[in-house]
């Protein structure tokens, strides 16, 4: 069996930033209480007319990761592609960055796992690169968010935490002799479903019934957030499927040299630290600057952790996200 490891990494968030005050200025929300509840002290949204949408996104971050690897779109065999806001409902965001790149006729998977996204498809890689089957595979996170969220304060506790990007890593086999993805881990709760969701527009609710209905009779085509139902959630499944991955290992807590948890709340990631008795140099955290980009949280994450020099080789890297579906995964990294 091969194992595969991650080869080059690279990430995009649009120019445009959106600080709190900005946000204040839509709705009844103020700097201090987005801080204090969340970390964020600003995100990026795309600007209408800049060119952005979750595919160029992945694009450009997608190019930077490949030319990192020293590889180009021809030696790419497979995209998995995470994201919750494609540019169209169907077809999904692979097949657009496989067209953009100029990539062969390669498989493009598109994942559905939200914030838990980017865990999911290095997952799915993995196990492709692990079998033989393939030896390249670009994995992205992209997200587009600004445009389909509620800026009235009606939305206020949804609209003030996400943020647009997008980060990709390219996974290769592993031909080091050393090192390399280590294991994976995935979980889900579909019970939690209803707890953080966007039901429509879908096909439980079609746009003429939304059109049709008034916006007051709450045809959610927002997103919606039992905000402490998560919190509480998340914080237990993050430490769980943390220490499910080390067990299987044979690590403990103290082997992490660097946590990248999902960006869902600076609060979220403070008390993961806490709780498994990490140092700051043990976790990485930049959703001050980014808000949470749910897939692209992570890769983004990551490539800025690698760019300051914060991860080294022979480091054990852990990533860990939770998300709507609920799903929860992590995956053990060894640098
Ligand atoms: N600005 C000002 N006031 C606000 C805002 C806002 N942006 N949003 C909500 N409030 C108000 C509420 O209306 C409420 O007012 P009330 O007491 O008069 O009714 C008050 O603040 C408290 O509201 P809560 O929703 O109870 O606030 P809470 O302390 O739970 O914080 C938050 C909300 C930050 C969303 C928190 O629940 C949280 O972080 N939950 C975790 C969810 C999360 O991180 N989601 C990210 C996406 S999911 C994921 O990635 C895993």
């Amino acid at each position: 069996m091969y194992t595969s490891r991650i080869s080059g990494l690279g990430s995009y968030v649009p120019e445009n930033i959106v600080t709190n005050d900005d946000l204040s200025k839509l709705m009844d929300t103020n700097d201090e209480w987005i801080q204090e509840r969340t970390g964020i002290k600003e995100r990026r949204h795309i600007k209408k007319g800049d060119g952005n949408t979750t595919s160029v996104m992945a694009v450009k971050a997608s190019e930077i990761a490949l030319e990192r690897a020293g590889l180009t779109p021809k030696d790419i065999e497979m995209i998995v592609f995470a994201t919750l806001s494609p540019d169209m409902y169907f077809p999904g965001g692979g097949v657009e960055v496989q067209e953009m790149m100029g990539m062969d006729t390669v498989p493009a998977l598109d994942v559905r796992n939200q914030c838990s996204g980017f865990v999911y498809a290095i997952s799915v890689a993995d196990q492709f690169i692990k079998t033989g089957m393939y030896k390249n595979i670009l994995v992205i996170g992209s997200e587009h968010h600004s445009g389909g969220l509620d800026y009235t304060t009606r939305g206020r506790n949804v609209s003030v935490i996400f943020g647009d990007g997008a980060g990709a890593a390219v996974l290769t086999r592993n031909e080091t002799g050393r090192g390399g993805i280590l294991s994976t881990h995935l979980h889900s709760e579909g019970k939690h479903k209803d707890e953080l969701a966007l039901p429509g527009p879908s096909t439980s609710y079609w746009v003429p019934e939304i059109i049709e209905k008034n916006p007051q009779e709450n045809i959610p085509y927002y997103p919606y957030m039992n905000g402490q139902f998560v919190f509480k959630h998340a914080i237990v499944r993050f430490s769980e499927v943390i220490k499910e991955g080390l067990q299987a290992n044979n690590l403990t807590t103290s082997d992490i040299d660097m946590l990248i948890p999902h960006q869902a709340n600076l609060r979220i990631s403070q008390f993961i630290q806490r709780k498994l008795k990490l140092g700051d140099e043990n976790v990485y955290n930049n959703i001050q600057r980014y808000g949470n980009t749910t897939a692209a949280s992570i890769p983004i994450a990551l490539t800025e952790a690698w760019e300051e020099g914060k991860i080294k080789e022979g480091d054990l890297v852990v990533l860990a996200a939770f998300g709507s579906g609920f799903t929860w995964g992590s995956a053990m990294i060894r640098w």
